[in-house]
């Protein structure tokens, strides 16, 4: 038990500057094993204990280990280990209104006192053997003072004090002192698991969100090739001899690089996306129309223009697309504000959407079809500039020509009516 002392024999600190170090560190100190650490090596240094140990719970086992021990008679940490059913558990982890003492601390002298009362040697006394377990471990491990150390109800670590090298007992003071250290200690580690608990479930969210980004992201994808398969298909109704689909994504990509666009990853994978799919609403178009070879009556080109909206709308699952769904709307639209199906003009009419209007029609015009001979380059071009500033932006129509001419130029068939073009 606690004894009053002389004050020769208090060790000569300040209690409070203490605590209040420890408290400062709990804030500080990321993990707690370096705080818990602090705390044992300094009892051991304050007050001259054959050993002080401190062992803590490991949730994740479900026992308590030591995390430190120091002095002369200092236990071997790693080795001993206890069970959460171990008697010096349940004695402090059971409800403290059952048991006869306080469970604020636990001398191995008061142990021997309730042992030596009748009420406890009893046969088949579950205290009884409560105690005589506790006194066991207390005589083996050497330990004079057991204080526990709670947050709310749990049990989350235990001091162990051995006893003082020069004899003398523990005052009150003392014992207070090393409760409020007790209660820190578990408070750091506690604050410590939650916060741990806490980044681990924050990284577990993290990583459920980045793989349905990625199932999404795939879904899309599939999405995506069913869609450009369905544009090859209209394609292939209508038909050309060679594929429109890509030529046009290449003839539009060069028109863009042409003009200065910025093209890198999601700008470029939009453009592509827009070049490829502007005409997909075209499957919702009847073959009698699509395939026609002769001219379409004015019910029939009523039909024929709603591939846009019909296009904009079987798009809608693509998410990311949005801008896409916006350029194939504004496809047909024209410069001079004659087109469909909102008569938008000049800078009213995205400028992707602009870029596949000139080479939507330049590649129309040059492919050959089952009904038809495609027409020569410089036919296409001479249609195309006629057009420039009606249907067609001048300034995409100049682009579109000036990459025309280096790419020819590399085959070595530029035609004159591109003589003009100098290339960059
Ligand atoms: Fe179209």
């Amino acid at each position: 038990m606690p004894t009053k002392a002389d004050s020769q024999d208090i060790p000569k600190f300040d209690y409070q500057e203490v605590l209040r170090d420890v408290a400062r560190s709990m804030v500080r100190l990321k993990r707690p094993e370096r705080l818990l650490k602090l705390i044992t090596r300094f009892i051991d240094r304050q007050f001259g204990l054959t050993h002080t140990s401190l062992l803590v719970l490991d949730p994740k086992k479900g026992r308590y280990v030591f995390v430190n021990s120091k002095g002369a008679k200092r236990l071997p940490v790693g080795l001993v280990k206890f069970d959460i059913d171990h008697p010096l558990m349940q004695w402090f982890s059971g409800s403290k209104k059952k048991l006869p003492v306080q469970k604020d601390f636990l001398f191995l002298s008061d142990v021997k006192k309730m042992l030596s009362r009748a009420e406890f040697r009893m046969a088949a006394n579950s205290r009884g053997d409560l105690l005589a377990g506790i006194q066991k471990t207390m005589q083996n491990l050497n330990i004079e003072l057991l204080v526990p150390g709670y947050f709310k109800d749990t049990l989350v670590g235990l001091l162990m004090l051995g006893r003082r090298v020069n004899g003398r007992s523990f005052t009150t003071q003392e014992v207070t002192f090393f409760q409020t250290l007790a209660h820190d200690c578990s408070m750091a580690v506690k604050t410590t698991e939650y916060n741990q608990n806490l980044i681990e479930q924050n990284q577990e969210l993290a990583n459920r969100l980045e793989e349905i980004e990625r199932m999404r992201a795939k879904e899309q994808r599939t999405y995506y090739e069913i869609m450009r398969s369905l544009a090859e298909e209209v394609h292939a109704k209508e038909p050309y001899i060679f594929s429109h689909v890509s030529e046009v994504e290449r003839l539009g990509i060069m028109t863009a690089r042409e003009m200065g666009i910025g093209l890198s990853g999601k700008t470029k994978d939009l453009l592509s996306a827009a070049l490829v799919l502007h005409d997909v609403g075209k499957i919702g178009i009847p073959d009698s129309i699509l395939c026609k070879p002769g001219q379409l009556t004015p019910e029939e080109w009523q039909i024929m223009k709603t591939h846009v909206e019909k296009g904009a709308r079987i798009l809608e699952p693509l998410t990311d697309f949005k801008k896409v769904r916006e350029i194939i709307m504004a496809h047909h639209e024209r410069f001079d504000g004659n087109g469909y199906p909102r008569g938008l003009k000049g800078d009213e009419i995205l400028i992707e959407a602009r870029i596949i209007c000139v080479v939507d029609s330049f590649h129309a015009i040059v492919s050959s079809r089952c009904y038809r001979e495609g027409h020569s380059i410089d036919y296409a071009i001479h249609e195309i500039q006629k057009c420039a500033g009606a249907q067609f932006d001048p300034v995409v129509v100049d682009a579109f020509l000036r990459a025309l001419k280096i790419e020819l130029q590399k085959k070595g068939e530029v035609p004159s009516s591109l003589a003009e073009y100098i290339s960059k």
